[in-house]
């Protein structure tokens, strides 16, 4: 009982959905995984044997199911890029497509984004890290799971080297107020674009699921590219 009230309660950005898992999805996720998967530890990765090569590295959280992931890895073989996710039947669809598109440059990780960053990024290791619409929370009471908080914004400015980019997309009105207070609050981010549109003029992405599904109810768009500056660590 001591033990439940003294162990610190972690608030997490997720909740874990059943969701249903397709058959071919728990295949692919089967199959699959020697290929694009990448286990859970609390050792730093390392990203010149895990792809077998140098290369810029992007990294996005919360990647839904994939497609767009998919996308901009088949776009940029020269790029190597991994996505972290804790739907499993998101993941399983993300390597499905992996496969179709016969990609070689993705690996993908099972696992609360906020702990692969902290054990697994090695430091200023990530050309860029894309957060594409990233749940909202839209009640009063869940502000505090919202994944853009003070200290996440730190802990992505260590994994990013300097000058490489965060990238981040929302449709929700309130929390591209609440990310323009964060990130326009830290020193080690500078905002070199910020964009509302109506869905026609994504920055360099494709349109996501959950895009298309806030257009759908009338929502406007924000996207925001953010530098890493070389100061304030
Ligand atoms: C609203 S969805 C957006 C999915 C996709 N990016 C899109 O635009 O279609 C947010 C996703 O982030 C995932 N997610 C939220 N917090 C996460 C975390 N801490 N680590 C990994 N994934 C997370 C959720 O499971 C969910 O699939």
């Amino acid at each position: 009982m001591a033990d439940k009230i003294l162990r610190k309660r972690t608030i997490r950005s997720f909740v874990r959905r059943a969701g249903r898992m397709t058959a071919s999805q728990r295949r692919a996720l089967q199959d699959f995984w020697p290929t694009f998967g990448v286990d859970a530890a609390d050792v730093p990765l390392d990203f010149r044997s895990l792809f077998n090569r140098e290369a810029d590295v992007v990294l996005e959280i919360g990647f839904g199911n994939g497609e767009t992931l998919v996308e901009l890895a088949a776009a940029a073989p020269e790029k190597d890029f991994i996505g972290i996710e804790v739907h499993e039947p998101g993941v399983g669809h993300c390597m499905l497509k992996a496969s179709e598109a016969e990609i070689s440059n993705l690996r993908l990780i099972v696992r609360d984004a906020v702990e692969v960053l902290r054990h697994q990024v090695p430091p200023e290791s990530l050309s860029r890290l894309n957060l594409y619409f990233p749940d909202p929370w839209p009640k009063k009471r869940h502000h505090k799971r919202r994944i853009v908080q003070p200290g996440f914004v730190d802990l992505v400015a260590d994994r990013l080297r300097p000058g490489g980019t965060l990238n981040i997309a929302t449709d929700w009105a309130a929390y591209a107020e609440h990310i323009d207070e964060v990130l326009g609050a830290s020193i080690r981010f500078e905002c070199i674009e910020r964009r509302e549109h109506g869905g026609e003029a994504p920055l360099d992405r494709p349109q996501t699921k959950f895009e298309r599904r806030g257009l759908r109810q009338g929502h406007r768009i924000v996207d925001w590219c953010f530098t890493r500056q070389n100061r304030g660590q």
